[in-house]
Formats: C-alpha cells, structure tokens, sequence
C-alpha cells in the first residue's frame, strides 16, 4: 500500500479506572469505567529495514505513577508487554501490505498489571499510529470511522495479551470520559459532579487473563451465587449513575464499598487489599475499592480533602500513600 511518509507519527491514550462493574461486565452485566489523566505516549519513525522494533521505559511497581518513576528498561515484565504490541504492529502491516519499518518508543504513566489499563492503553495508542500511517494527512482530525477501526484494531490487539477481554478498556482509552456500558455493546457517556478520586498503587502486579478465568470457575462453580452476585453489581452500576449525575459523594462511595464486598466474594481481592480498605474506611474515607481485575492492583478511593493527610499517615506504615486522578476527556490523541 503506497503511505505517505513523514518524520515521525506520535499518539498518546489515557488509562482508566473501573468505578463500577470489574469482572461482572465479562457476563454482560454493567460497568461505570473512566479515563484517567495518566497516558501512554508513543513515537514511531520509519525505519528502511522492514519489521518492528519497539522500546518502553514501562515499568510495574511505581508509585507514584510519574515518567520519572518508570524509568526502568528491558525487564521481564516489559518484555511479556512489548512482544504481543509488536506482533500487533506486525499483524497489522502485514494485513494492510504496508511497505514500512517502525521504530516505535513508548514512555508511559501507567505501570503494569495494577488495573489501569496499561495493555488497553498501549493497544489504543499504536492502533492510533497504525491508522494514522495507513489513513491520515498530518494534522487531520480523527473521524468516527477512524476511532471507531482504533477501537476494534486495539482490541485485536489486546486480546493478544489477555485472551478474553470485554473491551471495555480498550473503548474509554480511545473515546475518553466517564462512560456507563450495559454489557460490551451499549455505552453512554455520563456528565458528572467532580469527583474527589485517588489511588493507592498497591505494586503487586497481577495478571488480568488469571483473575478473569478465576472468575469464570467461580461462576461455574457457584453459578446460582454468581447470578445474585451479577444481578447486585447491575443495581450498584444503575444506582452508580444517578448518583454520579448530581446525587452525594456519601452515596457514591457507599456504592464502590458496596461492589468492592461482590469482588472479595468472587475471590479477586487479597489481605493486603483488606488491610489498606479498612485503613481508608477507619481513617474517614467515603468509599474504597479494588479497581480493574483485582489480586493486586491498584485501589480507588473516594475521600474528601480534610480525610486525605489522615489515609496518608495511616498508610505510611504500608509504605504507600493516596495519588490524586482526575477523569480525562480526551481519548486517543494523535500529535
Ligand atoms: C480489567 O480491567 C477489567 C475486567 O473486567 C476484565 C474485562 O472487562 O475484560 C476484569
């Protein structure tokens, strides 16, 4: 296929954080999902040898999730990242027979296997320069039929690295927002209050694919339980979204309280996770939660500024402390 070159292509695409719904939107339930203003950036510039080579100074454990914290090169937690993008890259200008070499580098906010989305994100941004080598003009707005094959590319993508994915990761990474999704198919975006949310980074990673098919024994295992479970996540999420529009931060955190009780039944929380939620509770936040697959991770927190140096002594003793994130409109970008 005959592409224009140019010096280099660069995009970036936010992580998220699920509020609502983690593991039940895999059997179609609901999930309140938002982007985060922590993003994966990637530079590609052609190279004459045809292949691709990909760098990332990704790392898992940091905290907080700074460039400067995840300055750590060529480990194996960033190899088992980096093999699956560039066979993705590699997949994908073999389908469209582009006759191109890329050297690509990434630099990312977002460490691995703590729930944000680091895989979704990395997928979104490198579909994002896929589509822009094969499609777009410098400069040119991305439309709807482009993020839209962004999204369905990036998935491809990043079921590479977590067999069995919703989706819905890789959906907020490319469109932005807070966005409440009924199963996979249908998604709305929500307009919300602010909302006073941080992360406590608990630098145990996990992988996504273990805790999904955990899961999914549980549901076979205990399906009558696992159906009142789903049907409970479905109400918190329904609620979730009233209450975000203009209802009480009390309520909202009582919700994620609340879903966080349906995530330690089906097994995907850990002591640690206990231990720093019932510092959070004990220390006057409004709500705690695991946030993603679970096993590790990372915790959402909801809490108001007079609680925050409270958590923070309290965590101290645990060597970890509250980030504060914002939620992210923008999607992928394309610079
Ligand atoms: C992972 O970020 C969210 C899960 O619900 C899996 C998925 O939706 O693909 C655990």
């Amino acid at each position: 296929m005959d592409i224009t070159y140019r010096p280099q292509v660069s995009a970036s695409a936010p992580g998220k954080v699920i509020i609502f719904g983690e593991h039940f939107v895999v059997y179609n339930s609901e999930a309140i999902i938002a982007a985060i203003n922590r993003r994966c950036f990637g530079r590609a510039e052609f190279t004459g040898n045809l292949g691709v080579w990909i760098a990332s100074d990704v790392e898992m454990k940091s905290n907080p999730y700074t460039i400067e914290h995840a300055a750590v090169r060529g480990e194996p937690s960033n190899k088992k990242l980096l093999e699956p993008l560039s066979t993705f890259c590699r997949h994908i200008i073999r389908e469209y027979a582009l006759d191109v070499g890329l050297k690509i580098y990434i630099k990312s906010e977002l460490p691995i296997g703590v729930g944000l989305g680091s895989s979704a994100a990395s997928c979104v941004m490198l579909s994002g320069i896929l589509r822009s080598i094969i499609r777009l003009n410098h400069g040119e707005e991305i439309s709807s039929t482009d993020r839209k094959w962004i999204y369905e590319n990036a998935l491809y993508g990043e079921q590479m690295i977590h067999n069995k994915s919703s989706g819905v990761d890789c959906y907020v990474s490319t469109y932005g927002g807070l966005v409440h999704f009924v199963g996979f198919t249908e998604t709305t975006s929500i307009k919300s209050q602010p909302l006073p949310f941080f992360l406590i980074n608990t630098r145990r990673s996990h992988e996504t694919s273990e805790l999904v098919s955990h899961v999914r024994r549980f549901s076979r295992n205990s399906s009558k339980r696992f159906e009142e479970l789903t049907s409970d996540a479905t109400a918190i999420c329904s609620n979730g979204v009233k209450e975000m529009a203009n209802g009480s931060l009390e309520e909202i955190g009582r919700l994620m309280t609340e879903n966080h009780k349906l995530l330690r039944e089906i097994g995907v929380s850990t002591k640690e996770i206990e231990k720093i939620i019932g510092i959070c509770s004990r220390c006057g936040s409004l709500g705690a939660k695991i946030t993603g697959a679970g096993g590790g991770g990372s915790v959402l927190v909801l809490a108001r500024p007079e609680t925050i140096s409270a958590i923070n002594g309290a965590l101290k003793g645990l060597d970890l402390c509250l980030e504060a994130i914002k939620i992210e409109d923008r999607g992928l970008t394309l610079d």
